[in-house]
């Protein structure tokens, strides 16, 4: 790490006391014993307001559950967690990841939800060299053209669920449909992702249909659908924008069917009811994955906090415990960055997911289900792509 951490500086002021502690026949500590005695910080750069504020929040919830698990240290260290609200306002993360990384002097940096905000963390980190876990922002040029030796992502690339679902009606003979979305990297991105697994199998995008993030005037766009001559309308929306975007489908009678990246129902189906019934979906995670994990995972979850966890809170612990293998496998010296980033490359993660792993530009790897609502779950029907790895176009590290 380019940065000052903090635990050179311990390191020196007790070698500074080494004088008077041999004078006073005191056991000086070693370097392992003084990494140990200092917490290290971890910066949650989250949204914890607006139409992701729910998402931010979950992932917080997972981080701390995990942490929890390991008695409140990783790798024998004690964790501070620094939370900082960032708004999903991609004009303000430049000075917001300064803040964590320069004022506040973070080690770890885990964030964030929003694709536009994740841009102006990474510029910052890429700078600072602070460890970056991503736990939700899928912006693809993150582990592609712009992969950096201290990021890692436990989320998804944004083009890979929607890819998932595109593949799944492409294998069922369709040959045309529509997406619709939020003009932003992510509803973009899996846009394309949807268009090129649809493409695979001889289907085509025939329309896109965008209003900015994070406007909700969907009116306008739902009148377009019934002329279009699609079998199917693809969407990525998130959160909030989701919960009413699927109401309004549903009210305004429109008979083709919805399907997308599976945050549109994720998270939100308790709040959007009968309207997002039948809605098929692609994502990394799934009602009903019946791996010891999950069940023990959703359990800790639930008796925690209260409600049920989602993909959201699974990310935000993977995050937590892909930190975990770094920091155990350097036993807390952090600043030991080779054999930290080694053991996250290397990662074989039990996620709540299924298997996960890391590929080489520190993307996640992993199996896409494909998904349908049912009375209030998104119950997994099948896999959409197994062990689908995002193609890190671009991406040199490895
Ligand atoms: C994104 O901006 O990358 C994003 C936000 C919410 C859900 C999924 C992706």
């Amino acid at each position: 790490m380019t940065k000052n951490n903090g635990y050179a500086l311990s390191r020196r002021q007790l070698l500074a006391g080494a004088g008077a502690a041999a004078a006073a026949s005191v056991t000086i500590p070693t370097g392992w014993a003084i990494a140990q005695a200092k917490p290290l910080k971890v910066g949650l750069m989250l949204p914890y307001s607006g139409t992701y504020a729910k998402l931010g929040e979950n992932i917080t919830s997972a981080v701390e559950l995990l942490i929890a698990e390991k008695g409140g240290k990783l790798g024998g260290r004690a964790i501070e967690i620094v939370k900082l609200d960032d708004e999903s306002k991609p004009d303000k993360a430049q000075e917001n990841a300064q803040r964590l990384t320069k004022r506040d002097n973070v080690d770890v940096l885990i964030g964030t939800v929003h694709s536009g905000v994740q841009m102006g963390i990474h510029k910052v980190v890429r700078e600072t060299g602070t460890l970056t876990i991503i736990p939700n922002a899928g912006a693809n040029a993150v582990t592609r053209a712009l992969c950096a030796r201290n990021v890692f992502r436990t989320s998804f690339s944004n083009w890979q669920p929607a890819h998932g679902m595109g593949l799944a009606l492409g294998k069922r003979g369709v040959k045309k449909a529509a997406w619709i979305t939020w003009d932003y990297a992510a509803g973009a991105e899996a846009g394309g992702g949807f268009k090129e697994g649809l493409e695979k199998h001889g289907g085509q995008v025939v329309k896109n249909l965008t209003l900015k993030f994070p406007e909700t005037n969907f009116q306008p766009l739902l009148a377009q659908i019934p002329d279009l001559g699609v079998e199917y309308v693809g969407a990525f929306f998130a959160g909030g924008g989701a919960v009413q975007f699927v109401k309004e489908y549903k009210a305004a009678g429109i008979k083709v069917p919805l399907c997308g990246s599976g945050f549109l129902t994720e998270g939100v189906l308790g709040a959007q009811g009968d309207a997002a019934e039948g809605i098929e979906t692609a994502l990394h995670y799934g009602d009903g994955i019946d791996n010891p994990k999950n069940v023990a995972f959703r359990k800790a979850f639930k008796d925690k906090f209260g409600h049920d966890a989602d993909v959201y809170a699974v990310q935000g612990y993977d995050a937590a415990q892909l930190l975990a293998i770094g920091l155990e496998a350097v036993k807390g010296e952090i600043e030991d960055e080779a054999g930290l980033y080694k053991a996250m490359r290397a990662a074989k993660i039990e996620s709540p997911r299924g298997p996960m792993s890391m590929s080489p530009s520190q993307e996640v790897v992993h199996n896409i289900y494909l998904r349908r609502a049912e009375k209030g779950q998104n119950k997994v029907i099948g896999i959409a792509a197994a062990n689908l790895a995002d193609p890190g176009t671009g991406c040199k590290l490895g």
